[in-house]
């Protein structure tokens, strides 16, 4: 089973085009283990708790799971618009998924993992933690990342974060698995290094924040949210759930083949907290999940921030292009683990290019030129072969292989390029085989045919494999290749030429990838459409 999961997104606000791309980028690599054939459990959701979401709520009037409520709707709308195929939905209010972090929480403290100790110190509101001198910057202040700093005195439950500190390094440093990529695990080393001198602190009193689970042996306090949050990846995989619960069974889940999240989580929260729960809770160094860690999105090379005001709503993006040119874009032009500047007009660009006219025309021009010069039908392997054709045929079996192996490593961008190279080589082929030229002559009819039979059949295997990240388009390319069931029961790994066999007929062409025009274009098109109405009139 491939266990996907993605961070669950804060619903103190409404998303943005980085929780998007993170849902995107864990479809795409659902959908791709969907079509390798493996059985697939892809969990996302939402992270209810904390005080950033009582303090929002107090201020709008309304009770915390009403602001939850309103703000996970819009998450559950995107994810529908967009087309995000999670299989089961995590929720860190659902009773289930409470009773488990009680459950852990009375199990570490039986095992003595627990304490209770009084602790006066630095307390950032916006990180809901307290502050330690390793977090002063040069000048000994507290940089404005932490927001606002209070003093406070509190009596609170910790956990032996420190007691991990021995097994953690070691299992960081030996583990070829649980950073991806890898550049990112010299990040978790340094911040083993930094985290270890405190044990981390789980609980908050009631009196302070009463928006959480409460700890299940000391009423006053609620757990800590990221504590609560990083338990959704095991209990809604099943983890200690209760027979009838509808979850899945936690075997044969875990450990989680691909937990997806930013950056700016992996430390401390999912680099060091996480693992050294899971230890804790005994788990073993083959029951530790692996991180893909992706970089950011920024605006015009600046963090998106609601302070700046450059926030871009997914929602907008949707309904002026539509889900799937956003889709393609968000995992198009971003290299996955390095951080990418956001800019529509190249949405629009690499759209317009690579799938309007490089991908789109292809299919056209093949599908057109099948049904006007064979009646649809897909004509038998005869006599002729030449060299180009025998080398599209080559690059084709390549493509498939390097598309295969670049998802496997969760590089969609280089996956979707390989795609395009071969996409281009058959639009060059059509220029050099020029078949509307091997059509007015009846000797060039074998030649005709084995031109045609190589461009349809690159259709429908660029098509298939396009369909992790535009379900929609390559289900439209099959239904106009009639390929659908051709490529039932078939995985990329036997993939191989001939899908399509001889005298198969297709259906007529549509429309796939309708060029975005721009606000010029647009005009032009008016000004012309209205000019050929008044010579009519
Ligand atoms: O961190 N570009 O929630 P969150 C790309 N609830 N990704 C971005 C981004 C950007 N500009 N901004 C944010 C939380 N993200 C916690 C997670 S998991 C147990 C709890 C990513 O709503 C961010 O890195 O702030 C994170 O992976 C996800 O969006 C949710 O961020
Ligand atoms: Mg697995």
């Amino acid at each position: 089973m491939y266990y996907i999961t993605t961070a669950i997104d804060y619903t103190n606000g409404p998303p943005h085009i980085g929780h998007a791309y993170e849902k995107v980028l864990a479809d795409v690599l659902a959908r791709w283990h969907r079509m390798k054939g493996e059985e697939v459990y892809f969990l996302t959701g939402v992270d209810q708790h904390g005080q950033k979401v009582q303090q929002t709520a107090e201020k709008l009037g309304i009770t915390p799971q009403e602001h939850v409520d309103n703000i996970t709707a819009r998450f559950l709308a995107l994810w529908e618009r967009l087309g995000i195929s999670y299989d089961s939905w995590a929720a860190t209010t659902d009773p289930r998924h409470k009773a488990c972090v009680q459950k852990i929480l009375t199990s570490l403290k039986d095992k003595g993992q627990l304490y209770k100790k009084s602790y006066r110190g630095f307390y950032s509101v916006r990180q809901e933690q307290f502050l330690t001198d390793k977090e002063r910057d040069e000048n000994g202040n507290f940089g404005p990342e932490w927001g606002e700093v209070v003093e406070l005195e509190e009596e609170n439950w910790y956990f032996r974060l420190a007691d991990q500190a021995e097994w953690m390094k070691q299992f960081v440093e030996k583990s070829g698995s649980f950073v991806l990529p890898a550049f990112r695990k010299a990040e978790v080393l340094n911040a083993i290094e930094r985290s270890f001198d405190a044990d981390l602190c789980i609980s908050r009193p009631k009196e302070r924040l009463s928006w959480g689970i409460e700890l299940p042996f000391d009423p006053d306090f609620v757990t800590y949210v990221w504590f609560d949050a990083l338990i959704n990846y095991v209990s809604f995989a099943g983890y200690l759930a209760e027979p009838g619960s509808g979850l899945p069974e936690f075997s044969k889940l875990w450990p989680a083949d691909c937990e997806v999240i930013g950056k700016d989580i992996l430390v401390p929260a999912h680099g060091v907290y996480w693992p050294a729960m899971l230890h804790a809770m005994g788990f073993s160094d083959e029951e530790m999940p692996t991180l893909l860690v992706h970089g950011w999105w920024n605006i015009n090379g600046e963090k998106m921030s609601k302070s700046i005001g450059n926030v871009v709503d997914p929602n907008l993006l949707v309904e002026e292009f539509g889900p799937e040119p956003v889709r393609y874009y968000l995992v198009r032009d971003i290299t996955t683990g390095k951080d990418a500047n956001f800019d529509a007009d190249r949405l629009v660009m690499l759209y317009n290019t690579e799938l309007a006219n490089d991908l789109g025309n292809l299919r056209n021009r093949s599908i057109n030129m099948t049904r006007r010069y064979c009646e649809s039908v897909l004509p038998a392997p005869g006599e002729y072969d030449d060299d180009a054709s025998k080398a599209l045929r080559a690059t084709m079996d390549q493509a498939v292989v390097q598309f295969s192996r670049f998802m496997d490593e969760n590089m969609v961008s280089d996956a979707l390029a390989a795609l395009n190279a071969q996409v281009s080589a058959c639009n060059a082929y059509i220029e050099q085989q020029q078949p509307w030229q091997l059509a007015k002559d009846e000797a060039s009819a074998p030649r005709l045919g084995c031109v045609l039979r190589h461009l349809l059949e690159c259709c429908a295997q660029t098509g298939y494999l396009i369909g992790c990240v535009l379900p929609g388009a390559s289900s439209r390319i099959l239904e106009q290749l009639n390929a659908d069931s051709l490529f039932q029961g078939l995985t990329p790994s036997v993939l191989s030429w001939g899908v399509l066999p001889a005298g198969h007929r297709i259906n007529d062409p549509a429309p796939v990838f309708p060029r975005i025009l721009s606000e010029e274009e647009k005009a032009k098109l008016a000004e012309k459409a209205a000019k050929a109405a008044n010579k009519q009139g």
